[in-house]
């Protein structure tokens, strides 16, 4: 088969992302402009103005990774962009550039779904997981674990029942008077906290009769931190490195216990990490040594395409073009997508 060019973009929530991914070559270019600054100020993304600004970034994001890639237009086989689930006006802009793009260059198009294209990041590095593995996707919006049988075949193990993790670090951020986004800050904060000082439950981990809860939940160990700064009497920078120490330990713990019991559960002892809070050190540091001790493995995509990227949407099309797979030229945008509603690549295709 001839190898196939995809050009991807992600416009999901508050990162411009544009690449341009070959199936043979593999990542020939990826720009990202982070609206980070832009909504700081409102300590979290406002919709509206992120819409505006990927207005503003979309054109020259992509005539970077043209320069960049050093292909002309025609080159490209087909395009994709992430079209849910996120924010619905930031959807719209990114799938009505890409599919314009596609008409006027008479390029199939394809969706990506965001969490699909977390998922697939770590299959574009050297180290390959096989299948079937388990995978922890871990974002600002979502908590999941899902078996994946082959790209496109996802069974849904565990997911929050209540905020997702990357949510958890960032409202206990905000709760420490951190920056937005927290999770980065609060992870940093916590290096020079002491362990011992304060501990939170893990929520959800209790084994009962040999089973244990199969979501997550983390609003409860928010509450529990509120609980703990509502206590001291005045709130000093050492106290907040203290509690963001034990809740980052509480939260990745968490995430660490319900692995090690669903790899046993499952009998499957790879394991794929995406998605922002998969930038985490210590998560990082601790399901490796997890799988290790379970003569497994753990698979990261690397650093720079944990959080929100063009790159793993280029991939995430590609391989559902390669599949013969496109969608119509419709501009549209699904906020609200499950997971477990994708079907294999080409299942759709028309
Ligand atoms: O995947 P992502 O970039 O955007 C969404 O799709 O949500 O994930 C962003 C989330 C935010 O909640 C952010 O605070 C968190 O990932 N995050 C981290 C770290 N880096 C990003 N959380 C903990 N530790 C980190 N190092
Ligand atoms: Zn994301």
């Amino acid at each position: 088969m001839r190898a196939m060019i995809c050009l991807g973009f992600e416009s999901s929530c508050d990162e411009t992302g544009v690449a341009l991914y070959c199936s043979e070559r593999g990542l020939l270019a990826h720009a990202l402009y982070s609206q980070i600054a832009l909504h700081a100020e409102y300590g979290g993304v406002v919709p509206e103005l992120a819409s505006r600004d990927h207005v503003r970034k979309l054109a020259p994001l992509t005539k970077e990774v043209f320069a960049e890639a050093g292909i002309e237009w025609g080159e490209v086989d087909g395009i994709a962009c992430t079209t849910g689930p996120g924010l619905l006006g930031a959807l719209l802009v990114g799938t009505a550039f890409a599919r314009s793009l596609a008409l006027a260059w008479d390029k199939p198009f394809v969706g990506v779904h965001h969490m699909e294209g977390h998922l697939l990041a770590p299959l574009m590095e050297v180290e390959q997981p096989s299948y079937p593995f388990l995978a922890l996707l871990v974002s600002g919006g979502h908590t999941l674990l899902v078996k994946v049988a082959a790209i496109g075949d996802y069974e849904l193990i565990s997911e929050s029942i209540d905020d997702a993790v990357g949510e958890a670090f960032d409202k206990t951020a905000k709760l420490l008077g951190l920056p937005y986004p927290g999770g980065p800050a609060l992870a940093a904060l916590a290096e020079s906290g002491d362990p011992e000082r304060f501990y939170f439950k893990r929520p959800m981990t209790k084994i009962d009769h040999g089973e244990m809860p199969v979501n997550f939940s983390f609003s409860g160990l928010k509450t529990q931190v509120l609980q703990a700064v509502q206590k001291l009497t005045a709130v000093g920078e050492q106290d907040k490195a203290d509690v963001a120490r034990a809740f980052e330990d509480a939260a990745v713990d968490t995430l660490v216990i319900k692995c090690a019991h669903m790899m046993a559960r499952e009998n499957i002892y790879q394991l794929v990490v995406a998605g922002g809070v998969g930038a985490n050190k210590k998560l990082r540091q601790q399901l490796k040594e997890l799988a290790a001790a379970r003569g497994g493995a753990v698979y990261f995509p690397r650093y720079e395409l944990c959080t929100d990227n063009g790159a793993m949407i280029a991939f995430a099309g590609c391989q559902r073009l390669l599949a013969g797979e496109s969608d119509d030229l419709t501009i549209s945008g699904r906020p609200r997508w499950p997971l477990t509603d994708l079907e294999k690549p080409g299942v759709r295709g028309d």
